[in-house]
């Protein structure tokens, strides 16, 4: 063992760790301030001096349709989903007495289907009655959603209307990646090709669904990025042709080179088996135990209803600039992380290099905090207590290894290519987790 290297694996655990656990925020950014101005569309505009880029808050005219549009609305697109938790709303800074009285929300990842924003029984909000007051509306509930539109309802005198929606970025690493990826970097064991009617590339989420030959026993789909990418789950559905077919559970396998794959693993270090549809139509997500670092991404359907087919992708972000893979199992709470805190160039192999380091986390803070998290470990010690003796009388007596023992570390270290752990709760069970497997 290089010496060194548990310091460096167990360091960049804690850091990371440290990273997501302080990472709460309030969710209460203006967004609209986020965007720029292609984001911002509407039914209408009565003229440029009130087109849509004039209903940011900062603006003076605010945005006013057409006299003749009877169904006005203004929407924002986000580019991906995020979270939403209340509007804000002015009438006009210039125009002198107009505003908007009430107004409804509907919101959307995809423009086709919209969902209406509901407030007991009521579809609509209270807004303005004044034109320079901000009317903030809390949605009953937080939304998660890519656009948003508001439809005004009443107006005084003209509708102008300037607004911005309040929340947060879902989570920086959150993207439908394979959406992205030309039809050709999707392949499979095998396909119906009927009419040419089921290929890979019917994959998408916005297609038709793949199916495996009928005589194909061990079917996958595939899908190459053509770079590293962080994942961090999978959604799925099922046939888009109507018919009543889709994946019951599925497997997912990785790999940097297509030769040496992997399968996702769950908190016990066994495969895992997604639990995926129970209709064609619904799009379900899984999140991967902990999330990955691949090029190469498999899913393997292993039980299905009618016939497989599938549709799906791939939940993620750019991996840049470090690249690693990760093996191992915790459980990902959907919250952010940042998939630059390793560098480890070797499929499931820790090569250990920290490419982000902490002035504030000295040596003796981290091993104190090492200490805290291995004696609270070590509570239960019913699980723990016979490797620790075990260790103790092994003629190496540096305090960390009595702690957790450098076979420990080596599956440790193993592991560490892990992107983040999202909390420190992880974190513990994480370590449990491995003493508890070096105990077998
Ligand atoms: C969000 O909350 C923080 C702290 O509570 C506050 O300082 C900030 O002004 C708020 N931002 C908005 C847009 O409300
Ligand atoms: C949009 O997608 C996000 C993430 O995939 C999901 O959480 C949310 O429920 C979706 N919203 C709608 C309206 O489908
Ligand atoms: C939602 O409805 C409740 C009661 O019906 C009402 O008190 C509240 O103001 C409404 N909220 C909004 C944002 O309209
Ligand atoms: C999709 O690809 C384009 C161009 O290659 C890139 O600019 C964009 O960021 C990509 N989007 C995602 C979600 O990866
Ligand atoms: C999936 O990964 C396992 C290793 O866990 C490997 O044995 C198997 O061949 C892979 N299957 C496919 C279809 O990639
Ligand atoms: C990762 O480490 C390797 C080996 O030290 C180095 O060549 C490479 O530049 C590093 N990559 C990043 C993104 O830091
Ligand atoms: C270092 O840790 C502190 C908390 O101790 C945090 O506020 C700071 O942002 C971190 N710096 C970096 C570069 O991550
Ligand atoms: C260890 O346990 C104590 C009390 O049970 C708790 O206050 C502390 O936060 C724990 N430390 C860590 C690092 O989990």
């Amino acid at each position: 063992m290089i010496p060194g290297i548990q310091h460096r694996c167990i360091f960049l655990l804690i850091v990371a760790g440290w990273l997501a656990t302080g990472k709460a925020s309030t969710c209460n950014e203006t967004l609209v301030d986020t965007v720029t101005n292609d984001k911002l569309t509407a039914s209408s505009k009565l003229g440029d001096w009130v087109s849509v880029e004039k209903s940011r808050l900062s603006s003076g005219n605010g945005w006013m349709p057409e006299d003749t549009d009877n169904n006005p609305w203004i929407q924002v697109d986000f580019e991906q989903p995020l979270t939403v938790k209340a509007i804000v709303t002015k009438g006009s800074g210039n125009v002198g007495d107009k505003y908007v009285e009430k107004y409804m929300v509907t919101y959307s990842n995809t423009t086709s289907t919209w969902i209406t924003v509901t407030n007991g029984t009521s579809k609509e909000f209270t807004a303005n009655s004044d034109t320079t007051t901000a009317v903030i509306n809390n949605l009953p509930d937080p939304i998660v959603a890519r656009y948003i539109r508001l439809y005004p309802t009443e107006c005084r005198k003209y509708c102008i209307l300037r607004f911005d929606v309040i929340g947060c970025r879902a989570s920086e690493c959150s993207k439908n990646m394979v959406d992205n990826v030309t039809d050709d970097k999707l392949t499979a064991s095998s396909s119906k090709t009927r009419d040419g009617f089921i290929n890979p590339d019917m994959a998408k989420l916005s297609s038709n669904g793949w199916s495996p030959n009928s005589i194909d026993t061990y079917p996958w789909i595939q899908v190459d990025f053509g770079r590293h990418i962080a994942i961090k789950g999978v959604v799925s559905m099922g046939s888009g042709i109507g018919l009543n077919a889709y994946v019951k559970e599925y497997r997912v396998n990785y790999s940097s080179t297509t030769s040496n794959w992997r399968t996702v693993v769950d908190a016990e270090f066994q495969l895992h088996t997604f639990t995926a549809n129970t209709d064609p139509t619904t799009p379900v997500t899984n999140y991967l135990p902990s999330p990955i670092v691949a090029r190469y991404v498999r899913i393997l359907p292993t039980n299905f209803y009618f016939y497989i087919s599938l549709r799906f992708d791939v939940i993620g972000c750019e991996a840049s600039p470090a690249t690693s893979t990760v093996v191992g199992a915790t459980q990902l709470a959907d919250t952010t992380f940042k998939p630059t805190l390793f560098n480890s160039t070797q499929v499931g192999f820790c090569t250990c290099i920290c490419t982000e380091t902490n002035d504030s986390m000295t040596p003796q803070k981290v091993q104190a905090r090492i200490e805290t998290i291995v004696q609270n470990l070590t509570v239960s010690k019913k699980k723990t207590s016979k490797y620790l003796r075990s260790k103790t009388s092994a003629q190496d007596s540096r305090p960390e290894v009595v702690y957790v023992g450098s076979v420990a570390i080596v599956i440790l270290c193993m592991f560490a290519s892990l992107i983040v752990l999202p909390d420190l709760y992880t974190l513990l069970r994480f370590i449990y987790g491995m003493l508890k497997c070096k105990e077998k």
